[in-house]
């Protein structure tokens, strides 16, 4: 396995190009299934969680093909209708593959995709909206196995213990576009991934009012067509380099970064002292004088995002007082507490609250990351820790961020790659 090693202590500066949105690209990957038309999906980034969905297609019986930054679906049915446990296993988004598959065949097997490090992960949602729409759903041998002779449109409430559900949302309107009749789904998700889908969807011909927010009408339609489309930039890489800057104390322009996707971090950066301004194709941050404490609690969109926290909470381990971070969408989203306060950080948790009393100085650790996000807090805590942080397990990484290493050392950090 792969490590990451990181030398503290350089300021970043200059100017780092924000990739297509992972989480905006896998469901509009799925969603191409729907038609037997060749898609073409630019802006996709080059992550394993891309060439994991590839792996997908090819075993679905449907041919890719991969080259730079685009997807191109070819034409042609699906030969087979089951997403095996070997591959959905590996990547937990690729369950959205269930609701396009029933939707066209009337039929789908996709193996659970089960729980991960940052909590257990329920279906339900993404279950009860498929069965509202008609669908016939039993776990067999740990797949979800689906069938539908008709699928009907309904109105579907698909709000959960923690409100809206990207993924749930994602499933469902995958499903209700090929459905009879007009489907209402209340409390959808409202993100810009939800919303980018739904970009994708009716450039395919579908029929959906409401895109980004949270009561969506879809009116299905016959058939769809394969369609040309690119992905919006990734707000969690652009909202992590945000923070990148601010850690160090640089000057980062991220070109492609959009303000209006991430203004609930930029309103934190701002209170935590840092200035965000927005140019033609990007957004320029940097700070000057100190880190201030802040507060924040994580919420569906467009409050802060779950995705943005362990990376929040690396900046507030150096503030000038004591932040409260509380986690609303993943209770048990903190295993990056531990590796943190290897590096010096003082955190403690009570509940589904972090208590971070800022320190001086961090100092480099040997450390482990334990999921994407949280890897990506101790690459910027390295950032600016005294000495060499060494991360492990940084296959995490691989999934989510496109050449983090060579985008960072491009804007002047000292980070590279050991191979294992
Ligand atoms: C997506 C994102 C992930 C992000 C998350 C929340 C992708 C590929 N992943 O994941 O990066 O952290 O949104 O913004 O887009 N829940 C249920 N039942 C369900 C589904 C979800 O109770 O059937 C709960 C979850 O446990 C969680 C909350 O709802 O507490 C939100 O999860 P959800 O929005 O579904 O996350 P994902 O869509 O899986």
């Amino acid at each position: 396995m792969d490590k990451l090693v990181v030398e503290g202590g350089k300021t970043l500066s200059g100017s780092l190009r924000i990739s297509g949105s992972k989480n905006a690209c896998l469901p509009i990957l799925a969603a191409s299934l729907l038609s037997e038309g060749s898609s073409c999906i630019r802006n996709v980034p080059e992550l394993k969680d891309v060439s994991t969905m590839a792996s997908i297609f090819s075993s679905l019986g449907r041919k890719v093909d991969l080259s730079g930054d685009v997807f191109t679906v070819g034409e042609g049915e699906l030969t087979n209708m089951m997403a095996s446990y070997e591959l959905v296993s590996t990547m937990r988004a690729s369950v959205v593959v269930l609701g396009p598959i029933l939707a066209k065949y009337g039929e789908a097997k996709v193996s659970f995709p089960g729980g991960c490090v940052i909590g257990a992960r329920p279906i339900d949602l993404h279950l009860k909206g498929l069965r509202a729409l008609g669908a016939d759903i039993k776990i067999e041998g740990g797949y979800i196995v689906a069938k539908a002779k008709k699928l009907k449109g309904t109105k579907i409430y698909l709000g959960g213990h923690f409100g809206s559900s990207v993924l749930a949302t994602a499933n469902t309107l995958m499903t209700a576009v090929l459905a009879d009749g007009e489907t209402v789904i209340e409390d959808a998700a409202c993100e810009p991934e939800v919303e980018d889908l739904c970009g994708f969807l009716m450039a395919m011909g579908a029929d959906i009012k409401g895109a980004g927010t949270p009561t969506v009408r879809v009116r299905g339609v016959k058939e769809l067509r394969g369609a040309d489309y690119s992905v919006i930039p990734d707000r969690i890489e652009a909202g992590t380099y945000m923070i990148a800057a601010m850690i160090t104390g640089g000057k980062l322009f991220l070109e492609n970064a959009r303000v209006e996707h991430n203004l609930a971090l930029i309103d934190k950066l701002k209170e935590a002292g840092g200035t965000v301004d927005e140019k033609e194709n990007g957004v320029e941050v940097y700070r000057k004088g100190a880190i201030h404490a802040v507060d924040i609690t994580t919420l569906t969109y467009p409050g802060f995002s779950t995705d943005l926290q362990a990376q929040m909470m690396s900046l507030s381990t150096i503030c000038d007082g004591i932040s409260v971070i509380t986690e609303k969408i993943f209770p048990d989203r903190f295993i990056h507490i531990s590796e943190l306060n290897r590096m010096g950080a003082e955190i403690i948790l009570e509940g589904s609250t972090a208590i971070i009393k800022g320190v001086k100085k961090l100092s480099g650790a040997p450390v482990m990351a334990s999921d994407l996000r949280a890897s990506a807090a101790l690459v910027l805590a390295g950032l600016v820790a005294d000495g060499r942080t060494e991360i492990s397990r940084i296959y995490h990484l691989d999934r989510g961020y496109e050449h983090l290493e060579d985008k960072l050392s491009a804007v002047g950090a000292k980070v590279w790659r050991v191979k294992e």
